[in-house]
């Protein structure tokens, strides 16, 4: 892991694994084939909650297109290929019996990555809940943890052995906020009193899926789950503001990283809720059951947000300051240092967990040049800057063990519809879906080939080739 002064080259790790990711429900589309049931995305893009409509959900087409996308991911020479398993295709009605021709697409999409020294590192809830679930009150209601859990045993029985890297759910905070709080994800609620409540049975699921791994998964694989970790900062030293950032931090972040990984939710936040909205409805065992080892922790890092205090804002007494510099097309301000900062924050409030970064990206509005190509310095210079950042908290000692690029290919961006670009491969959605890699895919290829960034400067090379 040398930095060398003539090349330039950030070295990473021996067996650091560079991967891409995806989810079923943003790239598959393929909604009617195989019996697969509907999601609660189909039912909040019929009701007009995604830019696009229904027809967006079609998204990349890769149900159908599935072995053009292992062809790139060789071509790219990852190491992994993070992606989710939509359970409305496994489960049309959200339980009962299994259908197989949804469980036999994911078996050849796991056998077509083995065969390309690919590692399958599965998703089991990307935000796809079975609409019929929903009918009975979805995560609010915990019997949707059960039936969260009978699906994952499914899985591991199913997959278990080939797939090394497992993860039970992705970005809790995010179901239970956007899909509860402000009604911008599906199912489309607004009702904050939902917050701990949605939020406890998801990880309450996790729980009761990590206990099902540890009897039927075979050896070899490890199982996490991901979080949604962006620094939570005051606009100013103002009490006020600080304890506002402070609040939001334990809402956002501390919420899932204390129940998972100290046993218990943080007694501040938890009293807030109680007062202002509703706390978690924790039964005798659950503080346990969600505190069950986890192999690995997935760190989803994009931005970070800065608070003012508010206290008309009922959910948590603050407001977010619009970013300061400058920003991707999600408006997310770009401020690679705050990987770093949740990096080492984990390792230290946290002790040793094993990291992947299972998540880092940007969206740009990219567009093909005249010469036909996409060049994409902006998200080269992004990406670039943030793995100088995680190979700092390397050098700090924080275990990180791999890295995620959101996106493999330009995908629906849930509510926002198909125009914030996040992949590496250009997707030109208005002409057959035809995937063209940008040049942020030939830089990523070299970093993943050399295991190393190379930095810009006089023996770096540049960022567009
Ligand atoms: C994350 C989601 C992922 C993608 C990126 C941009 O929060 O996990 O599906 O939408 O944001």
């Amino acid at each position: 892991m040398a930095e060398s002064d003539t090349c330039r080259l950030l070295g990473f790790p021996d067996g650091f694994l560079w991967g891409v990711a995806t989810a079923a429900p943003q790239i598959e589309g393929g909604l009617d084939l195989d019996g697969r049931g509907e999601s609660i995305w189909d039912r909040f893009a019929r009701r007009g909650g995604v830019a696009g409509g229904l027809g967006a959900l079609e998204a990349c087409d890769h149900y159908r297109r599935w072995e053009e996308d292992v062809a790139h991911l060789a071509d790219l020479g990852v190491g992994a290929y993070r992606f989710s398993v939509a359970w409305p295709r496994v489960f049309p009605t959200g339980g009962g019996r299994p259908d197989r021709r949804g469980l036999d697409f994911y078996r050849r999409l796991v056998d077509a990555l083995v065969k390309r020294a690919v590692r399958p590192a599965v998703t089991l809830y990307h935000w796809d809940l079975p609409q019929a679930l929903q009918d009975r009150g979805g995560w609010a209601n915990r019997d949707t943890a059960y039936r969260f859990c009978d699906y994952a045993a499914t899985l591991f029985r199913h997959l278990g052995a080939d797939v090394p890297l497992w993860m039970t759910h992705n970005e809790p905070f995010v179901v239970a906020y956007l899909g509860h709080v402000t009604g911008e994800h599906a199912p489309g609620l607004r009702r904050p009193w939902l917050f701990a409540r949605v939020a406890h049975h998801l990880l309450v699921s996790h729980g009761l899926a990590v206990r099902a791994f540890r009897q039927l998964a075979p050896a070899g694989s490890r199982i996490g789950i991901t979080l949604f970790l962006w620094p939570q900062q005051p606009a100013s030293d103002r009490p006020a503001d600080v304890a506002a950032a402070r609040r939001a931090d334990a809402a956002v972040n501390r919420w899932f990283l204390d129940a998972l990984l100290k046993g218990d939710y943080p007694a501040d936040v938890r009293r807030y809720l109680a007062r202002r909205l509703a706390g978690p409805p924790v039964r005798p065992g659950d503080a346990e059951l969600i505190a069950e080892p986890i192999d690995f922790l997935g760190v989803q890092y994009y931005s970070r947000v800065v608070h003012r205090a508010d206290p008309w804002n009922l959910f948590q007494g603050s407001r977010q300051l619009p970013p300061a510099g400058p920003t991707t097309a999600m408006g997310w301000e770009i401020y690679p240092e705050g990987l770093y900062e949740v990096l080492t924050r984990i390792h230290r409030d946290y002790g040793p967990v094993p990291l992947y970064v299972t998540e880092c990206g940007a969206a740009f509005d990219d567009r093909p040049a005249a010469d036909g190509r996409v060049h994409d310095p902006q998200r080269v210079a992004y990406l670039r800057d943030h793995l100088v950042q995680l190979h700092r908290a390397l050098t700090a000692g924080v275990d990180v063990r791999g890295l995620f690029v959101w996106s493999l290919m330009d995908n629906l961006e849930w509510h926002h519809g198909l125009d914030r670009r996040f992949g590496l491969l250009y997707v030109d959605f208005d002409h057959g879906r035809r995937r063209i890699p940008k040049a942020s895919f030939a830089w990523f290829r070299e970093v993943v080939r050399q295991n190393a960034v190379a930095m810009p400067g006089p023996a770096g090379g540049g960022e567009d080739e």
